[in-house]
């Protein structure tokens, strides 16, 4: 890869994601070929992509010159002989291990030595994609957010064998595009699908337990979205949000890092949202998830009492915290890149480690513990991380 900043990237895929990182890299400067092996999912990006510059143009946004110049950047290939002279590639195809793996071999025979090669999986290992390849060490995850060009965080996951100098050369490209990149372990949910993973099981384990009263039904859910918006200061409450995300991909994305992570208890998926799944109660998108949106909006009333909502707030904040306090502890990224990752990736009001000092560590431990003793469940237990700061008094930022 060539310090220029102008070499050209390769894309390949031309779905939601690869479309999205081909107009990042094209405004960034880049020369961007784009390669899908379905010719008219090349054609629909490319029209997609000029619909959306026109339209920046329109609203003033971008001048017609500038939008011009961008893409003209972005043409696309008729096989991936034609990346014979990309510094990067960024692959987003289907979400499969072995067509990756195939891939990434067939990549090394046509690209230059220099070349680094990245996928933009969310669940598969980089260090598993990398291992059919000759030279390991210019693979990575370029974890990119949907859709990319408007979602500033991008996780670099170097695997087993990546070179450690190519994590840097990563880490300057994505910032020389505007974008935040943080650095994360090979491992599953890198940071931010990981970490978040308590904001949405914690708040349907509250509402399947109808803990100190909740009522079923939407009443229920919009009660705990209440307090989490209310105070715990997110933009949208878990139930609100998993119906937008949708219920199906979320469900997909739990059941896939307890999947991971050994069937570890505390990442169970529920059978709440399992049955809505089944019952096709996909969320907005299908006019039903949680909430009905009749018209499209949802009109459940909450019930606003702020003793509960204070309760309701602090076991799911208190539970992301240890989440993220285990990430820390195992090394999966700084505590910088930790709190980065939630705030500029899915929108959190405070990094998680950050949130703990405010709290106090003492007190998260002993909210924890006090549901750790209750339930006696793994789900619950402090990590020693927490327990052993709590013992010396210690902060996470001084
Ligand atoms: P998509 O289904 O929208 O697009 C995938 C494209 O890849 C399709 O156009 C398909 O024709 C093409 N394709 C499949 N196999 C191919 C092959 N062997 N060679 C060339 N083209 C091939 O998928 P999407 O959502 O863009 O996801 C792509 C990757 O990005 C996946 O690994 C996914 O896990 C990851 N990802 C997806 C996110 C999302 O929100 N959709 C977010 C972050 C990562």
């Amino acid at each position: 890869m060539s310090d220029s900043g102008l070499f050209s990237i390769a894309i390949i895929g031309a779905g939601t994601m690869g479309r999205g990182i081909a107009q990042v890299a094209a405004t960034s400067g880049h020369e961007v070929i784009l390669f899908d092996q379905d010719p008219s999912m090349q054609e629909k990006a490319i029209e997609e992509i000029h619909k959306i510059f026109s339209m920046l143009v329109q609203k003033g946004k971008l001048e017609q010159s500038a939008a011009d110049q961008i893409v003209k950047r972005i043409r696309s290939a008729q096989s991936i002989s034609e990346f014979s002279s990309c510094g990067l590639v960024i692959e987003a195809i289907v979400e499969d291990q072995n067509v990756k793996q195939k891939l990434f071999s067939d990549l090394e025979q046509i690209v230059p030595p220099d070349a680094f090669l990245a996928s933009n999986t969310s669940s598969l290992s980089i260090t598993a994609i990398a291992s059919t390849c000759r030279n390991q060490g210019r693979v990575f995850g370029m974890h990119f957010f949907n859709p990319a060009p408007l979602m500033p965080l991008v996780e670099i996951v170097p695997g087993l064998a990546s070179k450690p100098e190519g994590t840097l050369e990563l880490v300057k490209l994505i910032k020389s595009w505007g974008k935040i990149p943080v650095t994360v372990k090979d491992t599953p949910g890198f940071i931010v699908n990981r970490l978040a993973r308590p904001f949405y099981g914690e708040a349907i384990r509250i509402y399947e337990e109808g803990w100190k009263g909740i009522p079923e039904g939407e009443e229920g859910f919009a009660t705990i979205d209440w307090a989490l918006r209310e105070k715990g200061g997110f933009k949208m409450g878990p139930f609100e949000l998993m119906d937008l995300i949708g219920n199906d991909i979320n469900f997909t994305v739990t059941e896939m890092i307890w999947k991971l992570f050994f069937y570890d208890s505390k990442y169970k998926p529920s059978l709440t949202q399992k049955r809505l799944i089944e019952a096709k109660r996909f969320g907005k998108k299908s006019g039903q998830g949680y909430y009905s949106y009749r018209d499209g909006t949802n009109r459940a009333n909450p019930m606003t009492d702020s003793a509960l909502a204070e309760s309701i707030s602090e076991r799911v904040i208190v539970m992301l915290i240890n989440e993220a306090i285990e990430a820390l502890y195992l090394r999966v990224a700084s505590r910088d890149d930790l709190d980065l990752a939630m705030i500029r990736g899915v929108n959190y009001p405070k990094g998680l480690l950050k949130w703990c000092d405010e709290i106090g560590v003492a007190k998260v431990l002993s909210v924890l513990e006090d549901l750790h003793k209750t339930y006696g469940e793994e789900r619950y237990r402090p990590n020693v991380l927490l327990r052993t700061m709590a013992a010396e008094g210690k902060k996470f930022y001084s």
